[in-house]
C-alpha cells in the first residue's frame, strides 16, 4: 500500500531538478500526476529552463511506477492556462489532492544593480506564479471536500538574508507569508498548507553564473552560504522526502509550517 494511493498531485517545474524528483517520489507512493513546466527559456535568466523532452522523461518515470500522468507546458504566471489545467485534471482524474508549487527562477547581483526586468521576472515567477498556481487549484479542492495538502517549495532565502539575491529573497519571503495566510484560510476545509526551505540543492538552477560571479567578486558573501552539517549542497530527493511527508496523512495535523531542509543553515544564521 502506497502512502498516497489514488491521490492526484499537480507539480509545477516538473521537467527536471527537484520537480522531477518530487514527481518520482509521489508516484512511487501511488499518486497520479499532473506534471507542468514552462519548457521555454527566460530572457531574464542566464541559465536555460527545462526542455519539452525533459518533461516527457519525467512523465515516463512516473508511468513506470504505474501512475497515470497528464503533462502541460505553460507559464505559472498565466492564470487562464492554470485554470484550464485544473479543469482538465478534475475531468480526467475526478479529484485533486496535492499541489506542489515548485517552479521558480533565480538570478543574481547586488540589490542596486539588479535590472528592472530581472527583478520583475524573479518576483513574478516565484511569488505571483506560486499564488496563481494555488489560486487555480483551491476552488476545486474545496468543492471536492476531500481536504488536501499544498506544499510550496521555498528556500532558505524565504527565511533569512540572501546576499546578491534580494529579488529572490523578497519573493521567497513573500511566499512564506502566502503559505501562513493560506494555512489559516484553508484550515476549515481540511486543506493543509506548508513550505519547505532548502539550502543549495544540486540542480541546474545553481548553474546561474550571475550568482557565482557575484560570490567570486565578494568572497565574504561565500562564507554566508554555509551549512551546519559539513555539506555544501543537498540532493533533490532530500527535499522530495519532506514534500512527500507533508503530502501524506502522516502530517495530517501539520499546517502553516515553514520547514527548513537545509543541513542546519538557518540554524547557523539564527545564532
Ligand atoms: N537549487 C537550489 O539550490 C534551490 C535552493 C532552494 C530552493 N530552490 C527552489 O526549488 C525550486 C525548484 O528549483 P530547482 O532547484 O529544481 O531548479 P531548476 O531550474 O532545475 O528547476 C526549475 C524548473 O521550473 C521550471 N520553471 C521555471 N519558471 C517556470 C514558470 N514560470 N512556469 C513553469 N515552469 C517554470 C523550469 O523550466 C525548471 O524545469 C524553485 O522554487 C527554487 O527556487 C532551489
Amino acid at each position: 500500500v502506497g502512502r498516497l494511493d489514488a491521490k492526484v498531485a499537480i507539480v509545477t517545474g516538473a521537467a527536471r531538478g527537484q520537480g522531477r524528483s518530487h514527481v518520482e517520489r509521489l508516484a512511487a507512493e501511488g499518486a497520479h500526476i499532473v506534471a507542468l513546466d514552462i519548457c521555454r527559456d527566460f530572457d531574464e535568466t542566464d541559465y536555460p529552463s527545462a526542455e519539452s523532452s525533459e518533461l516527457e522523461a519525467t512523465a515516463d518515470i512516473a508511468r513506470r511506477y504505474g501512475s497515470q500522468v497528464m503533462t502541460g507546458e505553460g507559464d505559472i504566471r498565466d492564470q487562464a492556462w492554470l485554470d484550464e489545467v485544473v479543469s482538465q485534471c478534475v475531468s480526467k482524474f475526478g479529484r485533486l489532492d496535492i499541489v506542489v508549487a515548485n517552479a521558480g527562477i533565480n538570478g543574481g547581483g547586488r540589490s542596486w544593480d539588479i535590472s528592472d526586468e530581472e527583478w520583475e521576472a524573479v518576483v513574478s515567477v516565484n511569488l505571483t506564479g506560486t499564488w496563481r498556481t494555488i489560486k487555480a487549484a483551491v476552488p476545486s479542492m474545496i468543492e471536492a471536500r476531500n481536504g488536501g495538502s499544498i506544499i510550496i517549495v521555498n528556500s532558505n532565502a524565504g527565511l533569512a538574508a540572501a546576499p546578491y539575491l534580494s529579488h529572490y529573497a523578497s519573493a521567497k519571503h513573500g511566499t512564506t507569508g502566502l503559505m501562513k495566510t493560506l494555512a489559516v484560510e484553508l484550515g476549515r476545509h481540511w486543506i493543509r498548507v506548508n513550505s519547505v526551505h532548502p539550502c543549495g540543492v544540486s540542480t541546474p538552477m545553481t548553474q546561474t553564473t550571475k550568482l557565482q560571479e557575484a560570490l567570486l567578486d565578494h568572497p565574504e558573501a561565500s562564507s554566508y552560504y554555509v551549512n551546519a552539517l559539513p555539506v555544501r549542497t543537498i540532493e533533490p530527493v532530500d527535499v522530495s522526502n519532506a514534500v512527500l511527508w507533508l503530502a501524506s496523512d502522516e502530517a495530517r495535523f501539520v499546517t502553516g509550517v515553514a520547514l527548513p531542509v537545509d543541513a542546519g543553515r538557518v540554524a547557523i544564521l539564527e545564532l
